[in-house]
């Protein structure tokens, strides 16, 4: 087992972290390295993570290093090579006397905790550390948490590996193709219903999108719909928020990064924009991405866009924005 990776995790006691945090060890997600793991939650729940320690420890993970949980974030940051940003307040919530239903309440809310994650990670993460938020509303959480943290060398991310799974799952099915067949999906945009999931440059079983479904009104009567909606499809039918496909797309979204890109394909998350596509710079924007063999991420740059998908695309863009407004007095 060659070396060591310290991964903190927020949100420890929720949903998705119960899914999410045994596979952090169990070899697969991190390869050989032994995974060094910090949970992070709120004073009201931190004492729950003994049971789940108990957990992790009774289940042999030969791949598990040190295991710690606080409540203290702080604490947490130092010499982390990945943050999983899980720990949000939901909406639906009574916060402070108030029922958390507005997306710009979730933002003001969710918005003060990822400036004091945001400043930790700057302090004391690894200069090379990769953050993944997954809170929602993740893009602009990320935005916040960035800005706050002040360290270029830091790749802040927001989470769209899911809405990507979802579109890769609806075109096998459509297609009769295993999901596997599905490569270079691109989610544009923000991770809320405005997204773009790209079908025209997704390429399927070798073919490009445009070629294998050739059919417009489906993609934008029933495809689209599908996966713009899954999230509330799945909270409709489960009287919860998706949790055991969350944290898969988290891992999913972590072997990426640490794995160089197949030629021909790219993976999806939300990071800076630099201006690439037309996205004002700065917006945490979905965009395709690929590690590179020097494990640095970078956007691709290739892909070219059709006048429906561009106008789409313009939505969650201008959404963004409108988001980053909302916010700008935490942003220094
Ligand atoms: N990006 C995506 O694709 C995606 C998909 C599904 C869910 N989500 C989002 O992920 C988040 C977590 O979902 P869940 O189902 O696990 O929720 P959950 O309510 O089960 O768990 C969230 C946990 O976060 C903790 N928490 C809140 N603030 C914290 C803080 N400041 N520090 C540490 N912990 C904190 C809470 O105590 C709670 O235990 C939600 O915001 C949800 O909307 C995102």
């Amino acid at each position: 087992m060659s070396s060591r990776v310290k991964v903190v995790v927020t949100g420890a006691a929720g949903q998705i972290a119960y899914s999410l945090i045994p596979r952090l060890v169990d070899g697969k997600t991190f390869g050989n390295k032994i995974v060094d793991l910090c949970l992070v939650e709120i004073p009201q729940v931190v004492s729950k993570l003994e049971g789940l320690v108990m957990e992790l420890e009774d289940s042999y993970f030969p791949h598990m290093g040190e295991v710690t949980y606080t409540d203290n974030f702080d604490e947490a940051s130092h010499d982390a090579d990945w943050f999983l940003l899980v720990g949000s307040i939901p909406r639906g919530i009574v916060y402070e006397g108030k029922k958390i239903e507005e997306r710009s309440d979730l933002l003001k809310i969710n918005g003060g905790i990822f400036v004091n994650q945001g400043k930790a990670i700057g302090e004391n993460g690894k200069d090379n550390a990769k953050i993944l938020v997954v809170g929602n509303p993740a893009n602009t959480n990320a935005l916040i948490g960035k800005n706050a943290a002040g360290k270029d060398s830091q790749l802040w991310m927001a989470m769209t590996m899911l809405d990507a799974s979802r579109a890769k799952s609806v075109i096998s099915k459509k297609t009769n193709t295993n999901v596997s067949k599905v490569k270079n999906m691109i989610i544009w945009g923000n991770h809320s219903p405005t997204m773009y999931p790209d079908v025209e440059n997704a390429v399927i079983n070798g073919k490009s999108g445009t070629e294998a479904i050739n059919d417009m009104t489906w993609v934008e009567n029933a495809f689209l719909p599908t996966v713009q909606q899954r999230g509330k499809s799945v909270i409709d039918a489960r009287g919860a928020s998706s949790a055991t496909s969350a944290a898969k797309a988290a891992l999913d979204t972590i072997i990426a990064c640490e794995n160089t890109t197949e030629a021909g394909d790219c993976f999806s998350a939300a990071i800076a924009s630099d201006g690439s596509y037309g996205v004002p710079e700065g917006l945490i924007c979905g965009y395709p991405l690929m590690t590179l063999e020097d494990g640095s991420v970078e956007i691709k740059r290739d892909i070219s866009l059709s006048d429906f998908a561009k106008e789409r695309f313009q939505l969650s863009i201008d959404e963004l924005s409108s988001e980053r407004e909302a916010v700008k007095h935490l942003m220094k």
